[in-house]
Parts: C-alpha cells; sequence; structure tokens
C-alpha cells in the first residue's frame, strides 16, 4: 500500500508518517505543497492520497481537479483541520472516497484507509474485466483470454493455418488450454459448421480401438449388435480431435496413417470403402520427438500430424496474462454462483502473479472458482485463495525457528477469524496488546506482510 500525505504543517506530517509506519505501512511519502503534490500525484502510483484541504497557494481542491481525472484509480481521502462541510462536500463530488477531521482519531483513519483500499483493488479490478472483455479476439478464437503477445502472434499463427485443413499438433503441459485452442482452430477452419469430435485416445480399451474408429457391421464380431458409425464418420465433414495422441496404440499407427493418407476405410466386418473428409487436430503433453526416437511413436505418423505445430507455452512464462485470466474466471463464477465480488485485492493479486501453476490455466480457474466461493467481500482478499496457496502450512516441517512458526501460526489463526483481533488473540491465549505488537512486527517483513494483505 502507497501513500503520499499531503499536508503544508511539517507537524502533521511527520505525525502521520509515523501513525501509518506504526501500522505497519511502510510505503508513505510525505508533501509540504499542493504544487509538488500534483506532480508527485500525476507521475506516481499511489494507493491513497491523505489530502489537506487548506494550504497556501494551491489547496486541497485543487489537487484534486488537477489529478483525479488521470488517476481514477488513486483513492483520495481528505483531512481538514475545521470541519469545512461544503468544502469536504465538494472534494467527494469531485471523486475524493471519504473525509476526515483534525486531530484525526487512529481507529477511524485506519478503518477508511482500508475501506478506500479495498475498494480501490475493486476498481483496479474491474478495470482488468474490462481489458479481459476487450482482449478477446473477434474471431472463431474468442474463448481465449489472453493479453501476451507471445499468446497472440501464436494465435494469429493458428488461424493461418486453421483456414488450411492441414492437420495441426498442438504440444503443451496439462491445462494450457490445448482443447480450447483446438476448438478454435475448428472454427477457424474451412467447415466451421461441422462436426468437432473430441476423442481421448488413454480413455480407449486397446481392444475396442478399431470399432471405436472407424466402426463395425452388426455380427462383425461376437457382442456386435448392431451397426455402429466410428469417430471417422461422426467426425465427416468437421474435426477429429485426437487428446493425448502420444498414447495411440503402436500396432494401430499404420492404420490411422493410411485413414489419413487415403481418406478412407472400411468398417469392421466390411469390404466397402467409406470415404471421410476429416480435419485431424490432435493434442499431447508428451514429448512426442522422444516417443519417436525411442521406437513408442511412428515418425512418419508423427510427420503428418504435425503438418503444422503448435506449442502453447506454460502459465509461469506467460504471467501478463493471470491478470486477464483471473478477472475472466472471476466473471464466469460470479455468474454461476450470482455472488457480488468484482475484483482482486492488490496483495491477492500478487499472490497469483507468484504462482508456478503447475496446473496452469486450469489449476487458475479453480483457484478463483474456489476464492469466489469464499469471499465475504467484494474483492477478493489473500484470504480466500485458500490456506494453502495464501499462507504456508500450519507447522513449516523444515528447520526453522521458533519464532517463525509462532508467525507462522499467528497468521493461520488470523486467517481463520478473518482478522478478527480479539478471537485470534483468545485462540492463542495472548491479549490483543500483544498481537497488535506481533501483527506490526511481521508487517516489517515482507513476506508476512504480503501474506497478512488487509488482515
Ligand atoms: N487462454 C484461455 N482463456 C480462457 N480459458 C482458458 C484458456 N486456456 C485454458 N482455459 C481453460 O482452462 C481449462 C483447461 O484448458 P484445456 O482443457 O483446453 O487444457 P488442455 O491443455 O487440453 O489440458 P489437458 O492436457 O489436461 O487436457 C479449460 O476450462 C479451458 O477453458
Ligand atoms: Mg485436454
Amino acid at each position: 500500500m502507497k501513500i503520499l500525505v499531503v499536508d503544508d504543517e511539517d507537524v502533521t506530517l511527520s505525525s502521520m508518517k509515523r501513525l501509518l509506519r506504526w501500522q505497519g505501512i511502510k510505503d508513505v511519502e510525505i508533501c509540504d505543497s499542493g504544487k509538488e503534490a500534483i506532480r508527485r500525484i500525476k507521475s506516481g502510483d499511489y494507493d491513497i492520497v491523505l489530502l489537506d484541504l487548506l494550504m497556501p497557494e494551491v489547496d486541497g481542491i485543487q489537487v484534486l481537479e488537477a489529478t483525479k481525472p488521470f488517476k481514477p484509480y488513486t483513492e483520495f481521502i481528505i483531512i481538514t483541520a475545521v470541519d469545512v462541510l461544503s468544502q469536504a462536500v465538494k472534494a467527494i463530488r469531485l471523486g475524493a472516497y471519504d473525509y476526515l477531521v483534525k486531530p484525526v482519531d487512529n481507529d477511524h483513519l485506519m478503518r477508511t484507509l482500508d475501506r478506500a483500499f479495498e475498494r480501490r483493488g475493486l476498481l483496479a479490478g474491474m478495470n482488468v474485466a474490462r481489458q479481459a472483455r476487450d482482449a478477446r479476439q473477434p474471431d472463431g478464437f474468442s474463448e481465449i483470454v489472453t493479453e501476451s503477445p507471445q499468446m497472440r502472434s501464436l494465435l494469429s499463427y493458428a488461424q493461418i493455418m486453421a483456414k488450411g485443413g492441414n492437420p495441426v499438433l498442438i504440444t503443451g503441459e496439462s491445462g494450457t488450454g490445448k482443447e480450447l485452442l483446438a476448438r478454435g482452430i475448428h472454427r477457424e477452419g474451412p467447415s466451421p459448421g461441422g462436426p468437432f469430435v473430441a476423442v481421448n485416445i488413454s480413455s480407449i480399451p486397446e481392444t475396442l480401438f478399431e470399432s471405436q474408429f472407424f466402426g463395425h457391421v452388426k455380427g462383425a464380431f461376437t457382442g456386435a449388435l448392431r451397426d455402429y458409425e466410428g469417430f471417422f464418420e461422426q467426425a465427416d465433414g468437421g474435426t477429429l480431435f485426437l487428446d493425448e495422441i502420444g498414447e495411440f496404440p503402436h500396432q494401430m499407427q499404420s492404420k490411422l496413417l493410411r485413414v489419413l493418407e487415403e481418406k478412407s476405410f472400411a468398417r469392421l466386418g466390411e469390404t466397402k470403402p467409406i470415404r471421410v473428409d476429416v480435419r485431424i487436430i490432435s493434442a499431447t503433453n508428451k514429448d512426442l520427438d522422444k516417443a519417436c526416437q525411442e521406437g513408442k511413436f511412428r515418425l512418419d505418423l508423427m510427420y503428418r500430424l504435425k503438418s503444422a505445430h503448435i506449442h502453447l507455452s506454460p502459465l509461469r512464462e506467460r504471467k501478463d496474462d493471470i491478470p486477464v485470466l483471473a478477472a475472466h474466471f472471476l466473471k464466469l463464477s460470479t455468474e454461476k454462483y450470482r455472488k457480488d465480488v468484482h475484483g482482486f485485492s492488490p496483495e491477492a493479486m500478487d499472490i497469483l502473479l507468484r504462482r508456478d501453476y503447475p496446473g496452469n490455466v486450469r489449476e487458475l480457474a479453480q483457484i478463483v472458482e474456489n476464492a469466489v466461493l469464499l469471499a465475504d467481500s467484494a474483492t477478493i482478499m489473500p484470504r480466500h485463495l485458500g490456506e494453502e496457496i495464501a499462507s504456508p502450512p500450519l507447522f513449516t516441517r523444515s528447520l526453522c525457528s521458533l519464532k517463525e512458526n509462532y508467525e507462522t501460526h499467528v497468521l493461520y489463526v488470523l486467517n481463520h477469524t478473518h482478522g478478527d483481533r480479539k478471537q485470534t488473540a483468545q485462540i492463542l491465549g495472548i491479549t490483543v496488546r500483544q498481537l497488535q505488537r506481533k501483527l506490526v512486527e511481521m508487517r516489517r517483513n515482507p513476506r508476512w506482510r504480503l501474506l497478512l494483505g488487509d488482515l
């Protein structure tokens, strides 16, 4: 939380700074003139500006007028020596968040700061949501949300390849959006109105492969009670999506290759060839080249499937997508659960940005959905991200000090009580005063500060 305090009286400035620091807010700057304040607010990135109204030369109202239009997400809290209600009302009309009357009551100030900060997160979150909307592609890729230049150029390439109708191989770790992209390529391809048949290769028992893919006629084998249309026929005039292609049984690979080349095959129990027009998109999270080297996958088949190759990078390598994706999933989840959650607090977003996501986009989607379910405020806070994500495990198994374990435990209980100081102190068996002192100490450590967030 970055705060600028603007006041013409040095005494006020220094006492305010001390007060904020004492509350654990370290990033506090001070400024003793309206003119200088305008310059700094315009060029800086303050979360909150505490602004004195009565100042010589340029007063608080003028500062607000000159800067708020440029910094819509910076919240202004007016602090004024005399209770001049008309001025305060004017300031609020100009976009100030609230006003406080000097001498400022500490608790009141902290509560107002908390609320302003929450609102700031909320507004910033809405802005991200707007960007997410704008970032959608105007075409068959409309469901793919991205902001990263790397993904955008990949999508332009995919769009060109889609038009050609040739087989496309999509590689990438689990949850990177391979199936989503495959559906996009289908829609951008020559027959967007045709069927899209998705088949997960690893889910088909090896003995049923032939009949599942190529179909059979009644009586072709024991148990073939009626004619059956295989995947190739089902996908005729559209796309057959072969997910986890690396699992394709070796002895079936030559047959698949032949069908791809001849575009015709016969149902089991029949000799009459059936011609199909099917586009093949395959996907894998395994290394197909390696499988080829090891003799598990036919090289000629791989080249056939790979007339275009698109690799989706893991989310941790395109972190600029995290805010838009998070906003996208937030919107989906709030609609699903009819909850009024508008954005992420900067601390929560910070935690999301730092994560490595072994499960990639799917994992992020799940985290956001759970956070929406847990949310009890208008913005997602670190505590809604789940203990495992927002805070370290209860007792660290590493050889850490007692102090660290103590602090971890304080955080754990505080999370549990949603920041209730009295209840937390009671559970911990210490006084509220001792707890406050501990929290101030913990907030000096950037790691705890981040994890504590608005708690
Ligand atoms: N760029 C994106 N924009 C919006 N949603 C996305 C994006 N990427 C992935 N998703 C969503 O994340 C989830 C996982 O994506 P998808 O199923 O396409 O991944 P995958 O690569 O096929 O994973 P797996 O290898 O596990 O099958 C889906 O719900 C998908 O809609
Ligand atoms: Mg998939």
